[in-house]
């Protein structure tokens, strides 16, 4: 049987291009004594993938040259000579970009797909909406009537968190790049909304939406973006930094925030986070999304790009800002 596999050329800084990727085509043998069988059906596509492109050892391993890159990935079990798998199971592993793949079971995680679109365990469900989570409880530990501002709100994680801190009872203030993407952030329920790419001073945008400051910050963007949060957090404002995206294509390092002193002064709380260091979290998870999805307060959003070769096009795009919601390949 023959499968393409998304391979990277070569390792690179600046914007992601077509040229470092290769689509390459190879047998996939039968699965032996047990092994499974697995058909691909949705691919995740994330920011995080970028640094292990460029051959950077961050707390993940780079992406190795000339072989099938890994990521978050659905299928189906066409194939089974395992005793806990049988043909038709649908499972969750990191064997992304490829349209399939044998396996000794390993890492290989059953979905049910009873409950909920396979895919949406990529989304809302999966790691995506799970990060959201974290980021709102353990490291902000939000409040009922709280000022938050979301960038990157019209992502993945950012329309789950979003939809999650309205559903915790916060005020949401949430930013995004272009007028289309700031009207999804109104459907999705925020307060004060900040087309970024159509303001001068992001300070100002902030403080016209949430003129009173806000309390907490869910940072996805850093740059200028973080700069405005350090200057409009109340004091004793916290921070949950869970992405830095405008700096990922950096080809050398950039200075810090001008305003830094501001977490001295206004004794301001940042901190980091990787959301797979937070599993013990995933069972109040799956029981707060369930509450929040059975009154309707949470949906899943999504963009699709059809067909493997397409991956590397989807990925690029996270970076020109072509998704609303969760980037995934249908195979
Ligand atoms: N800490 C963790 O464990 C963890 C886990 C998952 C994700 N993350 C981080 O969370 C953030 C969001 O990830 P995601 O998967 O939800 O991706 P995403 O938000 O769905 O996709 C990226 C979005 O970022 C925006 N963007 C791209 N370049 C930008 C720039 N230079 N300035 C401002 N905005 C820019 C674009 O939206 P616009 O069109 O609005 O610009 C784009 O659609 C990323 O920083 C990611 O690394 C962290």
């Amino acid at each position: 049987m023959k499968i393409k596999e998304v391979h990277l050329k070569q390792y690179f800084t600046g914007a992601p291009s077509l040229e470092y990727f290769d689509i390459v085509s190879r047998d996939l043998p039968s699965p032996g004594e047990g092994e499974v069988r697995v058909q691909n059906l949705w691919l995740s596509v994330d920011p995080y993938m970028r640094p292990r492109m460029a051959g950077l050892k961050t707390y993940i391993d780079p992406f190795e040259i000339g072989k099938a890159m890994e990521g978050g990935a659905v299928g189906i079990i066409e194939s089974s000579n395992h005793p806990k798998f049988k043909v038709g199971d649908h499972v969750l592993s990191m064997l992304g970009w490829r349209e399939g793949y044998v396996s000794d079971g390993k890492g290989l995680t059953p979905v049910d797909t009873r409950l909920l679109p396979v895919e949406t365990y990529l989304g809302l469900a999966g790691l995506t909406g799970f990060t959201a989570y974290v980021g709102l409880t353990r490291i902000l530990d939000l409040k009922d009537g709280e000022t938050i501002w979301i960038s990157a709100g019209a992502g993945a994680v950012g329309c789950a968190a979003i939809q999650m801190a309205k559903a915790m009872g916060a005020h949401v203030i949430a930013s995004a790049g272009g007028a289309e993407k700031c009207a999804l952030l109104k459907e999705l329920g925020c307060d004060g909304v900040i087309d970024y790419k159509a303001e001068d001073n992001l300070t100002a945008a902030v403080k016209r939406e949430a003129p009173g400051g806000i309390d907490a910050y869910f940072e996805n963007v850093g740059g200028a973006h973080l700069e405005a949060a350090l200057n409009t957090l109340k004091p004793l404002g916290r921070i949950a930094a869970c992405g830095m995206i405008s700096r990922y294509n950096d080809d050398r390092a950039q200075p810090g925030p001008s305003n830094i002193i501001n977490v001295v002064t206004k004794s301001l709380r940042m901190q980091g986070f990787i959301v797979t260091q937070h599993m013990d979290l995933q069972p109040r998870f799956i029981e707060a999304l369930s509450t929040w999805m059975m009154k309707g307060q949470i949906k899943n959003h999504q963009t699709i790009y059809e067909g493997i070769e397409r991956a590397p096009e989807a990925f690029m795009g996270l970076f020109s800002g072509s998704n609303t919601g969760k980037m995934v390949v249908k195979v």
